[in-house]
């Protein structure tokens, strides 16, 4: 076989995953009718043809516009159920899923209303061969006290989904939002066991992944590619074998290298760093997982050694509990 049909058919951990970004044009259109909402995109042809972007915040004005169509717990449900057959489809068989409740409560939809929608569905999906976790992410163009009180409306569920939804995240907008603003909120998640994960060093400098790490103590970076400027970080996350979510196609797409053969997700691999692959917002960024494996180890020229060490990474760097692990793998 060759090394893309083994990527294909070895079974995978995807640890970097927005639910929302896993919208296809084709359902955002569907739950569009079905709630009767009013997107600004004559067509589906039209909304694909916005998917052109030049940095994170153009792509996010499109994601966001995109997630306006989900409001009833059915609506999470279906979306929910899009991605799992399509991880399934690549041999996915763990998930750890982000999801971002404030887009939702500014237009009214409770956080348990989607909590509800998503778990039912991976509840299923338990079944058909997927297990997973749910991550639930702040946004961080918004102030700490909506974090703040996002955090608190979600207490009742960390007890309810105790068994799915793990942890708390930071994503959107890095640029000039700094993981120091939410420094409170996640020593309030960390005190109550939560696992911790936030988006730095994407577009943001490599200071925002020390403080993700000294500030926010997290137990994994997502992204986090733009370490290799500060080899002192280099080290530090090698050492510490504190996890990196890479997502590939992603950083081509929203500019972040300008090809994929530019990717320094090799180097950071070779100087110890425990590297993973992921497919970030499949929907919008051209892939799903294999394909963000395909891409990087056509581009890179990845030996199979390489990317047996990446996908055992991802497996090594889950929050499954270890008997949960022994059942994986
Ligand atoms: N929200 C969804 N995808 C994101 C990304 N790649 N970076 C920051 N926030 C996001
Ligand atoms: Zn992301």
């Amino acid at each position: 076989p060759t090394l893309a049909e083994k990527i294909a058919g070895a079974p995978k951990a995807e640890l970097h995953i927005h639910i929302e970004g896993s919208l296809e044009p084709e359902v955002i259109f569907d739950l569009a009718r079905r709630n009767g909402v009013k997107l600004s995109y004559e067509s589906i042809d039209a909304l694909k043809k916005a998917y052109e972007f030049t940095d994170l915040q153009s792509f996010l004005d499109i994601y966001y516009a995109g997630a306006s169509v989900l409001l009833t717990e059915d609506d999470f449900y279906t979306m929910t159920n899009a991605y799992i057959e399509r991880a399934l489809a690549d041999n996915v068989v763990h998930a750890e899923i982000f999801f971002d409740p404030q887009t939702h409560m500014e237009r009214g939809v409770a956080i348990s209303t989607a909590v509800a929608g998503i778990e039912r569905a991976l509840a299923e999906g338990e079944q058909r061969g997927l297990t997973s976790k749910l991550i639930l992410c702040f946004l961080r163009h918004l102030s700490e006290a909506d974090a703040l009180a996002t955090y608190e409306a979600a207490l009742p569920l960390f007890d309810t989904y105790a068994h799915r939804l793990i942890g708390v995240g930071l994503d959107s907008s890095e640029r000039g939002h700094p993981p120091s603003k939410f420094e409170r909120v996640f020593a309030l998640a960390r005190a109550r066991g939560l696992k911790l994960v936030a988006h730095a060093g994407e577009e943001g400098p490599p200071s925002y992944i020390h403080e993700a790490l000294d500030l926010l103590r997290v137990d994994r970076v997502d992204h986090g590619v733009r370490s290799i400027e500060d080899p002192a970080l280099v080290a530090r996350l090698a050492d510490s074998r504190v996890a990196l979510t890479v997502c590939p196609l992603s950083n081509i797409k929203l500019r972040v290298f300008d090809d994929m053969k530019q990717h320094t997700l090799k180097q950071l691999l070779a100087q110890g760093v425990a590297v993973t692959v992921n497919s970030d917002d499949p929907a919008y960024f051209g892939g799903y997982v294999n394909a963000n494996y395909f891409a990087t180890a056509d581009a890179l020229d990845l030996s199979e050694q390489e990317v047996y060490t990446i996908i055992r990474n991802g497996f090594e760097a889950s929050f499954v509990t270890p008997a949960e692990r022994q059942a994986l793998i």
